[in-house]
């Protein structure tokens, strides 16, 4: 019996101008949220091919956020909606492919909304700990799963 605890790994896409001062600001105020998760700082939302969601799982993740400006907000003007019509894409990719397209998700979020944002992880983390392990990974930890799932969808391009 594995009694190992599954703690799950989610890559958090946050803009620089809004969501990633909202990290930051949670940082200042001591707001918790599991390790596993890992923020990476992008210019704005609107940079993030589906490639860059793809490629998360593929090496791994068993979560992605994407977390932007408000909506009217961004900085680049539409950067958030352009990623907004990606996210949707990659989830409807992910859910054809019998992958939960729950394991990829798309916030708004401010600058001073540092709460809100560590709320919104901390349920992406519980509705990944549902789900279980990315289903990828499993191949990759040579647990078992489904590897040519991935290899299905590179072939969709
Ligand atoms: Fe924040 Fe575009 S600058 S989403």
């Amino acid at each position: 019996m594995n009694d190992k605890v599954f703690e799950p790994k989610i890559i958090a896409f946050c803009c620089h101008f809004c969501a990633y001062a909202s990290a930051d600001l949670a940082g200042s105020m001591r707001l918790q949220y599991p390790s596993g998760v890992r923020i990476i700082r992008t210019p704005c939302t609107g940079r993030l091919e589906v490639e860059f969601y793809m490629r998360a799982f593929e090496n791994g993740a068993d979560g992605v956020l994407v977390a932007g400006c408000l909506e009217g907000g961004c900085h680049f003007i539409d950067g958030n909606l352009f990623a907004k019509k990606r996210v949707n894409s990659t989830r409807n990719i992910l859910e054809e492919s019998g992958i939960e397209k729950e394991r990829l998700r798309m916030v708004n979020i401010s600058a001073a909304m540092a709460t809100n944002l560590v709320t919104v992880i901390n349920d992406m983390v519980n509705t990944i700990k549902e789900l279980g392990p990315n289903p990828i990974r499993k191949s990759i930890d040579g647990s078992g799963g489904e590897y040519k799932e991935f290899e299905t969808l590179n072939s969709q391009k």
